[in-house]
């Protein structure tokens, strides 16, 4: 019990520091390094950028740690690629026992995932939360128990009782994704710009995040949003809400926002089957999200025209934060992952968001090679 001891000690000091609202206010979502590599790591809050955990000396004691991963669901390329980061780094051979729970979308069967791991005394907790509110009660619950949590990805705003957080600053996405389309159709002389937007699942800050961003954008240049709902970040969902946005808004949209590449696949089949052309050489401008391999595929055919990274390798930033607090160190509050803005066309080299500047990324098939 002596490790559990010094992990509540852990938490109730860092408890104080942590700040509120993890994942706002910062402009360092990304690199301007052009090379897309799977493991080229993350930027800390401090402006340090980071190399990336070693995973070969996992239980730095020599015993087997022990952690709970309550995981959003299967809804997306980009959700494998973050289990598969978590299942590749916290592995037996890496001296961990990694109890995953995959909620399915669902915040019940979350939380209950959570106070499982309370139940079954684990080491440590890591939580992507599929919605960013309501989670006070039970990182309480894991602070009693004395378990250190560390969230990923999505951020939670209505509880700081977690030891670090490690993710994207989704508004960044969101306002690059308009910094960009307000560069392009300048370059292209459009000046009617009639947007539909598939939003990804309610409540989640991914969501709210590029919503806000994008919005932002589109308002400060007078675009037309004609409408904004949900596709849950899944392709069918993707498809059912552009099926419906084909018949409602036929002949008067030209660009398509999807917050992630699965949403991105289903609208392009809607679209298809409506008979509206898109991409490049296309009516209609499509955006998107994440930039997993099968998004990048589509942006090199031409059918999407950027999409924005949202990185899921944050295990190996995490498997840093488990170690420095097994070292009695105190880790990291925000770890940002380090993202890139991918083109299909080379006529814009770079864009400018929150006041940095950042390069664009033309993708060729190495870059795509290099993807998970
Ligand atoms: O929270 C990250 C988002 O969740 C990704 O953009 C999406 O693909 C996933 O489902």
């Amino acid at each position: 019990m002596k490790k559990k001891v010094v992990s509540m000690l852990m938490c109730a000091a860092l408890g104080a520091t942590l700040l509120a609202g993890c994942g706002s206010g910062s402009t360092d979502a990304g690199s301007s390094d052009a090379s897309a590599t799977t493991d080229d790591g993350a930027t800390t809050d401090d402006g340090a950028a980071d190399d990336g955990a070693t995973t070969d000396d996992g239980a730095a004691s020599g015993d087997v740690i022990t952690i709970g991963f309550a995981q959003v669901g299967h809804e997306s390329d980009w959700r494998t690629a973050s289990t598969n980061s978590c299942q590749t780094v916290f592995s037996a051979e890496n001296g961990y026992d990694l109890q995953f729970v995959d909620c399915d979308n669902d915040s019940a069967v979350q939380l209950e995932a959570v106070r499982g791991f309370i139940e079954q005394d684990v080491d440590y907790i890591i939580i992507d939360p599929i919605v960013s509110t309501g989670w006070d009660t039970v990182l309480t619950e894991c602070e009693d128990a004395g378990i250190p949590v560390i969230v990923i990805d999505r951020t939670i705003e209505d509880s700081d009782k977690y030891v670090s957080w490690v993710g994207s600053n989704f508004k960044t996405e969101g306002l690059a994704a308009g910094e960009w389309l307000k560069a392009y159709t300048e370059a292209k002389g459009i000046s009617d710009v009639n947007v539909l937007v598939i939003e990804g699942s309610t409540g989640a800050s991914a969501t709210i995040g590029r919503t806000e961003g994008f919005k932002e954008i589109a308002d400060a240049n007078g675009w037309n949003i004609l409408d904004s709902q949900s596709g849950d970040f899944t392709e069918a969902g993707g498809q059912e809400v552009m099926e419906s946005y084909c018949k409602s808004y036929e002949g008067q949209f030209n660009v398509v926002v999807c917050q992630n590449d699965n949403e991105a696949f289903g609208a392009m089949t809607a679209m298809k089957n409506a008979g509206v052309s898109y991409g490049v050489d296309g009516d209609v401008i499509l955006i998107s999200f994440d930039a997993c391999t099968a998004g990048l595929e589509k942006v090199l055919s031409g059918e999407i025209n950027a999409d924005f990274e949202c990185n899921p390798l944050a295990a190996p930033f995490v498997e840093q934060v488990i170690q420095a607090l097994q070292n009695g160190e105190t880790p990291e509050k925000e770890v940002y992952m380090t993202e890139h803005w991918f083109v299909n066309e080379d006529i814009l080299s770079s864009i400018t968001v929150n006041g940095e500047s950042q390069d664009l990324t033309v993708v060729d098939q190495t870059i795509i090679d290099a993807q998970y």
